[in-house]
């Protein structure tokens, strides 16, 4: 028996404590991991997903390929289940499990149909059951659509086709400059994927601010109503702020408090120019804009940049480890009942007792 090293021997339990890089040694193990995962949460079995979830994040995060199942120790965070999909691949190329379920009817109608946007795993697994199986089928049966759906569906292919970096950066300066016109210092950042050096995504992230606390108020309609006007435009729903300081902190998995900023959920019109076969000069691009205030801008870019699984340990981490509660605006301490403020992203790792990880290192 060779010696083997123990690649997964220094690893920490919560991804927040890892540097998880967006390439690594590990795609066929991790994507394998990551169908069992989605294939978990279309049946609803949130747990089981989490676990695959957490499996494929610790060997995202492994300094070099797997090429045995000793070589992981006793890792924290891998389980039974996902331990014998690793060596399925590992010894067969394959996990027969994994493929099973990629070519299984229910997984690949679920993933046709939650790839429109506005479709979550309830909507799509009541289509499935209803019989409904292509996206021709919906709108033959006439199914009763969203406005967001409907968008969705007559936009899919584009909304399916990866956003590349210089779009978003178009899209960026887009923004930018319609948020000169209303409010001169505003400022517009690129979160998401992007930011954490992914060189495409399925959408656009944009987290607005003004240096001067307050002044950003009421920004995020005109910047819309003016790229609408100009025809920039395709869906757009729009949601105030509802978030009030003075109702203190939810609870620690409570319900999710992200989607309190003054937001919008948009598809733009972006101009594309030599689109290969593209009859028409333009495609339709998902854009996310948020707005926060200064005081809780370090904590929106935090939270909006995950990745999600990155969010999701380190809330848990603070939760667990430091009975603080920590969303996309504050950090509160239920120890000492107080909010923590920061300045910087790198505030708030200090004030969790993390070391800080860098955008690019999120990728859990
Ligand atoms: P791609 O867009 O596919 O490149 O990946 P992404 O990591 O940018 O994902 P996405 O745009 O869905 O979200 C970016 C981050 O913002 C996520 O990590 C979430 O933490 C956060 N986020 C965005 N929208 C929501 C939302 O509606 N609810 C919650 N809970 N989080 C959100
Ligand atoms: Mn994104
Ligand atoms: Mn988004």
């Amino acid at each position: 028996v060779t010696a083997l090293a123990p690649l997964g021997q220094q690893m920490a339990p919560y991804a927040c404590q890892r540097r998880t890089p967006l390439l690594h040694s590990n795609q066929p193990l991790t994507e394998a991991l990551e169908t069992l995962a989605e294939e978990a949460g279309f049946s609803g079995s949130e747990g089981r997903s989490l676990a695959f979830t957490r499996a494929a994040s610790v060997l995202k995060a492994l300094p070099g390929q797997l090429s045995a199942l000793e070589e992981l120790g006793p890792l924290p965070g891998i389980g039974e289940h996902s331990r014998r999909v690793i060596q399925d691949v590992l010894e067969d190329g394959v996990s027969v499990e994994v493929e099973r379920v990629k070519l299984s009817e229910r997984y690949r109608t679920m993933k046709l149909f939650t790839k429109i946007f506005g479709v979550g795993v309830r909507t799509a697994s009541r289509w499935y059951q209803e019989g409904i199986r292509t996206l021709v089928d919906l709108q033959e049966r006439n199914t009763k659509l969203t406005r967001q759906q409907q968008a969705g569906l007559q936009h899919y292919e584009d909304l399916n086709t990866p956003v590349e970096r210089g779009e978003a950066e178009s899209i960026g300066r887009m923004v930018q400059e319609a948020v000169q016109r209303f409010l001169p210092g505003a400022s517009v950042t690129l979160a998401g994927g992007f930011r954490r050096g992914k060189p495409r995504g399925h959408d656009v992230d944009l987290l607005l601010t003004h240096p001067e606390a307050g002044r950003e108020a009421g920004l995020l309609s005109r910047v819309v109503s003016w790229l609408d006007s100009q025809g920039l435009i395709l869906y757009q729903h729009s949601q105030e702020n509802s978030f009030a300081l003075h109702e203190g902190p939810e609870p620690p998995g409570g319900r999710d408090v992200l989607d309190r900023f003054e937001r919008c959920f948009s598809i733009f019109r972006l101009e594309v120019q030599g689109r290969p076969g593209a009859a028409r000069g333009w495609k339709a691009v998902r854009v996310d804009l948020v707005v926060a205030p200064v005081g809780q801008f370090p904590f929106a870019l935090l939270g909006w940049t995950g990745s999600r699984h990155f969010e999701r340990e380190l809330r848990r981490f603070a939760g667990h480890e430091r009975k603080m509660v920590l969303n996309s605006h504050t950090l509160y301490d239920t120890r000492l009942n107080l909010f923590l403020p920061a300045a910087s992203e790198e505030e708030i790792f200090q004030h969790l007792g993390l070391e800080y990880v860098p955008p690019t290192q999120r990728n859990a």
